[in-house]
């Protein structure tokens, strides 16, 4: 299926240039008769009714609502600069220079386009393609100049000087105006269907088209044809066959192939006009004609030689390893669910119904599942409500076999169309539920708790565990609207009052007494931001928009921690625009919670380790408000583009720090940044995976947690700080905004980034490439030398503290009593690696450092404790790994132990007491490391 695309690519694209060839000689005559300017007229309009009719019979309005989208407004124009101002330029040229001269010029548009492509970084041809396209073009011109002269006198002779050279830069404009219309057409493609996107290209298209007779006073005269309409049968197939059905299969073309390759297949034209106009209108060609149709043909295969290769460099609908999906079949843009929570059971139960944008010709939907135990699949003509009956269809499904081998990317969920689509369905409804094991989801005992009386329910569904909850299309290209219903049943202990449910999405403030919960989520967002929790949570309110919900005992210091919530939240907004969800609330979770803070949409989760009673770790709430423009608003399309999501947090959240609390704490924050890249960094090489110090990733077969490293946070965020070093703040911060409006609500890949990147700054900056070195942050592994300097005076207080010491200073004497928590981390992690016991007691003594409350201060010691085999302060690095489950602690701390013989069994006694208690994507992880069970 996958390996066919660019053959099936290379076949409508190739039809679509036939279909060209035959309306060539039915209209020929018909040209000569209204001048081509009325003809153009005539067969938009046409083409415009035909393609109305078609979309509003075949998917109802959604070619309208596509509209609204930025795709469909690329669609829109590209329509209009391909159809209306390249053909006008297209008949400025043939006036001017005759119909042969202007055609080849016109053939020009696969160069323009491979080699914009290649300039803006949207294409990536192999060379083997660029001959391709040479060769193609080459046998193409062959046929256009083998034409033999019709009479005695020769045309060109008739056009003078002065027209030749304005007819050239007709010609020109008018194959750049085609590759710039197919380069569009391309790129917004995925995110809106074939036949809605044929619809709008040609709306824009004849809206083009009737303006420039409009304007130059003609519309009387070009619409004759349209009066004539009853006596033009011929035309009017032509006009079917060519413009409703060739841009049908245009679109098809540019669905699956790169936008160069595609463009160079529809040239084609003349290869299939040959014989017609040889049979049929008599017209008389040079053996060199012939000779170019065998050349062009022989240059089609090598366009298609990379065709058994996937990995087509495609921008939107790029596909995702990580997925089963096939969204440009069809895809899901709202969710509705109905779910039971079922604690005794630890099962989630009910219906997912999905809504469908299907494109012509879809034969199934195949959603991600793990896990689930699939009950009943109908289709229906609208969201089946709760109370009013909607009848539904039962659907014929099927669930593949399980991929666990390398990754376990789960089973995937086929469901067939073909019917349901043919009845008007639009909704596919799945009865499932899901298994005790399910990954996303953690079911804490009561014990696990801070209130130890009632059990709670969270999910972590970043990168691939949503499919663990919810049957759906488990990628982030892919974005839909959702609404829930979530019943909670009353939980023993509860004396009534049942727990209170929250999701990424409106959410109540307080408990209902029948324990169903109602939300709504009417921005669009991927799959991996779907979240659910339930548990005996309280809200407290922080400013108009913004609060915390947490367990009743942790409420109070979350309030107090989370104070500066609101002015975070206008500082964000005065950087990049407006906030676009709503409200902004945090739920801090039980310390299971596998990671620090998680984006979910107007509800971060946060672990209760921040909670430092001294506001010292609320970074980590800026980096999560950050997401909602970076991550959340634009979206990495794929795992491999991960930088996009968390380089351009870190760089956010630098920026709101500064902002809120100043510079100096913020420079301390980046110089530990930059310390933990290159830790991370020597670690990869050490490790053998140097590929996974590059911006870009290639996780194809792997974990897409594998990804996670500081690589995408720290130098992500420092290959943006040399551009705005480059640009200037100001100028660099308008980029910003202006990519995340621009793509506001879509799922973006690097290259698309880089493109706007080099478009939006190269030009005011010719000398962007060199300074920046964007290949080498991008694509090379390491850290480029232009990599940012940073210092903080706080911070290199804290290393003359650590050279005091080493010195021979005591412990007592140091100057360390007003340490901030970023000056402890600094002095700790600063101490030198061959500290005998004695002095390390002697820190401990001193500074309690064993005690701390603060998860950083103490994470930062165990790890020096681990490596100096530091045994009194074992018993808290027992009680550390055992009271907490974020995996940013728990994996380095493993690691440690890992490495020596005494270390493997302390971890393993530890472990084996501590895992139960830790989420899955901890527990996943630290197996690994530990080689457990294996
Ligand atoms: N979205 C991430 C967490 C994540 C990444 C979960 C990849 C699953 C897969 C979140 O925004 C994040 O980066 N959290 C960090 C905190 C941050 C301050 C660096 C964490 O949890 O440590
Ligand atoms: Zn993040």
């Amino acid at each position: 299926m996958i390996a066919a695309t660019p053959f099936a690519g290379g076949g409508v694209a190739l039809a679509a240039a036939a279909s060209w060839a035959v309306s060539t000689t039915l209209v020929k005559g018909a040209i000569v008769r209204f001048g081509p300017r009325a003809f153009n007229v005539f067969r938009c309009s046409v083409a415009l009714v035909l393609f109305w009719a078609t979309s509003l019979a075949v998917e109802g309005t959604s070619a309208l609502g596509a509209v609204a989208t930025s795709d469909g407004r690329e669609l829109l124009l590209s329509g209009a600069i391909g159809l209306a101002l390249g053909d006008l330029f297209l008949f400025v040229s043939v006036r001017r220079l005759g119909a042969q001269p202007a055609i080849a010029f016109n053939q020009l548009s696969p160069v323009w386009s491979a080699l914009l492509g290649w300039m803006l970084g949207a294409e990536e041809l192999a060379p083997v393609e660029y001959l391709g396209i040479a060769v193609v073009i080459g046998g193409v011109l062959l046929i256009i100049f083998g034409r033999a002269p019709a009479g005695s006198s020769d045309q060109d002779e008739l056009h003078p000087r002065s027209e030749r050279a304005s007819g050239v830069a007709a010609g020109l404009l008018s194959s750049l105006c085609n590759a710039a219309a197919g380069m569009m057409t391309r790129h917004a493609i995925g995110g809106v269907g074939e036949l809605a996107g044929s619809t709008l290209r040609m709306t824009g298209g004849a809206a083009g088209v009737l303006l420039v007779s409009v304007c130059l006073g003609s519309l009387r005269a070009d619409a004759r044809p349209l009066r004539a309409l009853p006596s033009l049968r011929k035309e009017l197939l032509a006009v079917f066959l060519a413009t409703f059905l060739g841009i049908l299969m245009q679109q098809a073309a540019y669905a699956r192939l790169e936008a160069s390759v595609a463009l160079c297949l529809l040239s084609t034209t003349p290869v299939f006009l040959l014989p017609l106009a040889v049979g049929i209108l008599r017209e008389r060609y040079l053996p060199r004609a012939w000779l170019g149709t065998l050349l062009a043909t022989a240059g089609i295969p090598l366009l298609l030689s990379k065709g058994g290769d996937a990995t087509m460099a495609a921008p939107t609908n790029a596909r995702d390893p990580h997925s089963f999906a096939r969204p440009s079949e069809a895809s899901v843009k709202h969710l509705d669910l109905d779910l039971a929570v079922d604690f005794g059971k630890r099962e989630l139960s009910g219906r997912a119904s999905l809504e469908l944008v299907a494109a012509s010709g879809a034969k199934a939907l195949v959603l991600d599942t793990r896990d689930l135990v699939i009950e009943r699949v109908t289709t229906s003509r609208s969201c089946p409500a709760p109370n009013a009956h909607v009848p539904d269809t039962a659907a014929e499904f099927e669930l593949g076999e399980a991929a666990t081998n390398p990754i376990e990317l789960g089973r995937p969920l086929k469901v067939e169309l073909v019917a349901a689509l043919a009845r008007g369905d639009r909704w596919v409804n799945v009865e499932y539920r899901t298994s005790p094991i399910a990954a996303a989801l953690q079911w804490l005992a009561p014990e696990q708790t801070a209130g130890g009386r009632l059990p709670l329910l969270f999910t972590q569904s970043q990168a691939i565990l949503a499919r663990t909850w919810i049957p759906c299309q488990d990628t982030p290209a892919v974005r839909m609207t959702y609404s829930a219903r979530v019943r909670v049943a009353p939980t023993p202990g509860t004396a009534g009052r049942p727990l209170l449910a929250l999701m990424s999405a409106e959410n109540p403030q307080r408990r209902v007494e029948n324990g169903l919960y109602e939300f709504r989520m009417p921005q669009p967002i991927p799959s991996y931001l779907m979240a659910l929790a339930v548990g005996d949570l309280e809200f407290r309110p922080l400013g108009p928009r913004t609060g915390v919900y947490a367990e009743p005992s942790v409420a109070a210091q979350a309030a107090y921690e989370f104070a500066d919530l609101e002015k975070m939240v206008a500082a964000a907004e005065s950087l990049y625009g407006p906030y676009r969800w709503g409200r902004y609330d945090v739920l801090v979770l039980p310390p299971s919670f596998p990671f620090g803070g998680m984006e979910n949409p107007r509800l971060t989760f946060a672990t209760p380790t921040i909670l430092a009673g001294d506001r010292s770790l609320v970074s980590l709430v800026a980096h999560e408000l950050a997401h909602s423009w970076s991550g959340n608003l634009v979206t990495n399309a794929t795992w491999n583009d991960f930088w996009l999501n968390e380089g351009f947090t870190v760089y956010f959240e630098h920026r709101i720090m500064q902002k809120v609390f100043g510079t100096e704490f913020d420079d301390a924050l980046a110089v530990l940044g930059l310390q933990d890249l290159e830790r991370s960094m020597r670690e990869l090489n050490d490790a053998g995976q140097p590929a996974d110090t590059c911006l870009k990733l290639k996780l194809d077969g792997r974990n897409p947690d594998d990804g996670v490293t500081e690589v995408a946070y720290e130098k992500g965020a420092r290959f943006l700080q040399v551009v705005e070093a480059a640009v200037g703040r100001e100028r660099f911060d308008a980029f910003l905004r202006r990519w995340f409006d621009g793509n506001a609500f879509q799922s973006r890949t690097t290259e698309e980034f880089l493109a706007f990147l080099r478009q939006e700054l190269g030009i005011e900056r010719p000398n962007l490439e060199r300074d920046v070195e964007i290949d080498a942050w991008v694509y090379q592994p390491g850290l480029p030398g232009n990599s940012p300097r940073v210092t903080s005076s706080a911070l290199q207080k804290a290393e003359r503290e650590v050279a005091r010491f080493v010195a021979g200073a005591s412990a007592a004497d140091l100057d360390a009593n007003s340490f901030t928590t970023q000056q402890w981390q600094c002095f700790v992690r600063g101490l030198p690696n061959d500290l005998t016991m004695e002095r390390m007691a002697e820190l401990d003594a001193a500074f309690d450092l064993s005690r701390r409350g603060n998860s950083e201060i103490l994470f930062a010691w165990l790890v020096r404790c681990v490596e100096r085999r530091f045994e009194p302060a074992f018993p808290a690095l027992e009680r550390f790994l055992t009271s907490q489950g974020r995996r940013k602690f728990l994996k380095p701390l493993y690691q440690e132990l890992h490495k020596s013989e005494w270390g493997k069994e302390l971890a393993r006694r530890i472990y084996e007491k501590a895992r139960p208690g830790y989420h899955a994507v901890s527990r996943d992880t630290i197996d690994d490391v530990l080689k457990w069970g294996k």
